[in-house]
């Protein structure tokens, strides 16, 4: 059985997908560095508090649990914020992610699930979007993301490795067992 790496897992969204993860029974590690996360919402599988940047906790981990498949939510996502402090976003939602990635390829994993974000849009003609609209982002969050998913496109084609982008809206909901918010 092979092992998910769940990167900011001990967010908001991370949480949720790590805790359905648990529920059927898939290995899962969550690596977060808590500066947004908590602890306590992660309710299934092994935890590393390091950062996505810090390529020899990535090694070890990916290493330690034999990991195939990173799902990766660890990211900065403040629309305001990213544009009074924009190299915030762009070490840690690209910068650290080109570590991660980096680190991904020399273990050999197979599969990216990266969470995007609509942002990557900017104003979308008529407002609706669709895999085709073109993506001209309107702020260093929406930019910082979509390096991301050039990153993964140009390592996609050099390397064996397989990604999805999901780019999606704003997400809203809370664990019907009320254990996380
Ligand atoms: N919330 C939304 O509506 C929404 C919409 C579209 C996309 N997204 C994307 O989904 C992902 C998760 O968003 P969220 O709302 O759960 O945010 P969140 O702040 O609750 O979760 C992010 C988690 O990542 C961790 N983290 C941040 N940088 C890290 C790093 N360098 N190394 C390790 N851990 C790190 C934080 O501690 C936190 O636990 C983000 O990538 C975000 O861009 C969110």
């Amino acid at each position: 059985m092979t092992t998910i790496l769940v990167t900011g897992g001990a967010g908001y969204i991370g949480s949720h997908v790590a805790r359905q993860l648990g529920e059927r029974g898939e290995n899962l590690v969550t690596l977060d560095n808590l500066c947004t996360g908590f602890r306590g919402a992660v309710l299934h599988g092994a935890f590393v508090q390091g950062d996505t940047g810090d390529a020899a906790v990535v090694a070890k981990t990916l290493a330690d649990h034999r990991i195939d498949t990173v799902m990766h939510f660890a990211a900065h996502i403040q629309v305001p914020e990213s544009v009074a402090n924009p190299l915030k976003y762009y070490r840690n939602n690209t910068a650290n992610t080109r570590t991660l990635l980096e680190c991904c390829v020399a273990a050999g994993v197979k599969h990216f699930v990266f969470s995007s974000t609509a942002a990557v849009y900017g104003m979308p003609p008529g407002g609706v979007a669709d895999e085709t609209t073109p993506t001209v982002p309107i702020n260093p969050y929406g930019w910082s993301k979509l390096m991301t998913e050039q990153m993964l496109r140009d390592v996609a084609a050099a390397t064996p490795m397989r990604y999805v982008a999901l780019r999606y809206f704003n997400v809203a909901g809370a664990d019907p067992g009320g254990r996380i918010g």
